[in-house]
């Protein structure tokens, strides 16, 4: 699992930072260009929107209910949720202390937040929906899925996941895939480099093992794979980072900003080339 130290390197450099080249709202995870309520768009803070009210649907979400967001990042989801979507009670869990802030923040009405390893997390309370959007990549490390352990660390997110819900309740899942291998020299530094520099500790997953993984808690009703909305998302954050270099590299540093060029070039790649998709799952608690 990625550590605390870890996730401080992904996500606690700067608040000011993410805010230049993500959306509004801050979700650092693909968007869906194509479906949802705006239907299909160029603009990122509508196709971000599509994707949260798609896994809102998927996790099968009413107003009257509490639902946590595990990974919640800088708020995103959590913001959606009560502030569109009326939702009363909506709590998220991040191990990153620079987006509890942003979330407390904004100071948004019926949301709480706390900075918890979900492996320590005991809500007094069941949820009648969960959500994650592109966390499970933090739960086994390379050396873990090396050993084959992973599967296991994984079987056990979602065992916790069942015991912290009601029976009835749904889970929208969304994951980063795993699939081809690169076979060039530069793509395989490249995929190194996201792995072991931006996001330590942290590793894609396989659909297959997802699979196995959650059977025995959880039911996959639906599942929708999105590469190529990845792409664009990737390239949209590509664009906006670029356009504000000079300001990022003045406060941030050229290095900075050469290891999220790189990075997020390096995905635009990827994604085109299927060493990783996109998966979104809706799941029903057995
Ligand atoms: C790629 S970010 C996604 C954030 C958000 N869901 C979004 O869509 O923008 C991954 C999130 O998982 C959280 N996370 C990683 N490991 C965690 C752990 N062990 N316990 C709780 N949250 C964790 C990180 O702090 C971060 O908020």
């Amino acid at each position: 699992m990625s550590s605390k130290a870890q996730i401080a390197v992904s996500y606690d450099l700067s608040n000011e930072f993410f805010r230049m080249w993500l959306d509004e709202r801050m979700n650092y995870t693909c968007a869906v260009f194509d479906e949802g309520p705006h239907g299909r768009t160029d603009s990122l803070e509508l196709a971000q929107t599509n994707k949260l009210a798609i896994l809102h649907d998927y996790a099968r979400i009413e107003p009257g209910m509490s639902v946590l967001d595990i990974g919640c990042g800088w708020g995103a989801n959590l913001q959606y949720l009560a502030a569109d979507r009326g939702v009363r009670d909506v709590h998220g869990i991040t191990l990153s202390e620079a987006q509890h802030a942003e979330i407390l923040r904004r100071r948004l009405p019926r949301v709480t937040a706390s900075v918890t390893d979900y492996r320590d997390y005991a809500p007094p309370v069941k949820f009648d929906a969960l959500m994650s959007i592109c966390m499970l990549e933090h739960t086994a490390t390379p050396a873990q899925v090396r050993a084959g352990e992973h599967i296991g660390v994984y079987r056990d997110y979602f065992r916790r996941a069942h015991e912290w819900t009601r029976p009835g309740a749904w889970f929208a899942l969304q994951t980063i895939l795993r699939n081809a291998v690169p076979r060039n020299r530069k793509d395989i530094e490249d995929m190194a480099h996201i792995t072991y520099t931006m996001f330590p500790g942290g590793f894609a997953v396989r659909l297959a093992e997802v699979m196995e993984a959650c059977n025995r808690y959880w039911e996959v009703v639906e599942v929708k794979t999105r590469r190529m909305d990845y792409l664009r998302t990737c390239e949209h954050w590509l664009q906006r980072l670029r356009s504000h270099g000079p300001r990022i590299r003045g406060r941030f540093g050229d290095g900075v900003f050469r290891d999220f060029e790189r990075y997020l070039a390096a995905c635009v790649t990827a994604f085109d080339k299927n060493y990783v998709s996109l998966a979104q799952y809706s799941l029903r608690r057995i």
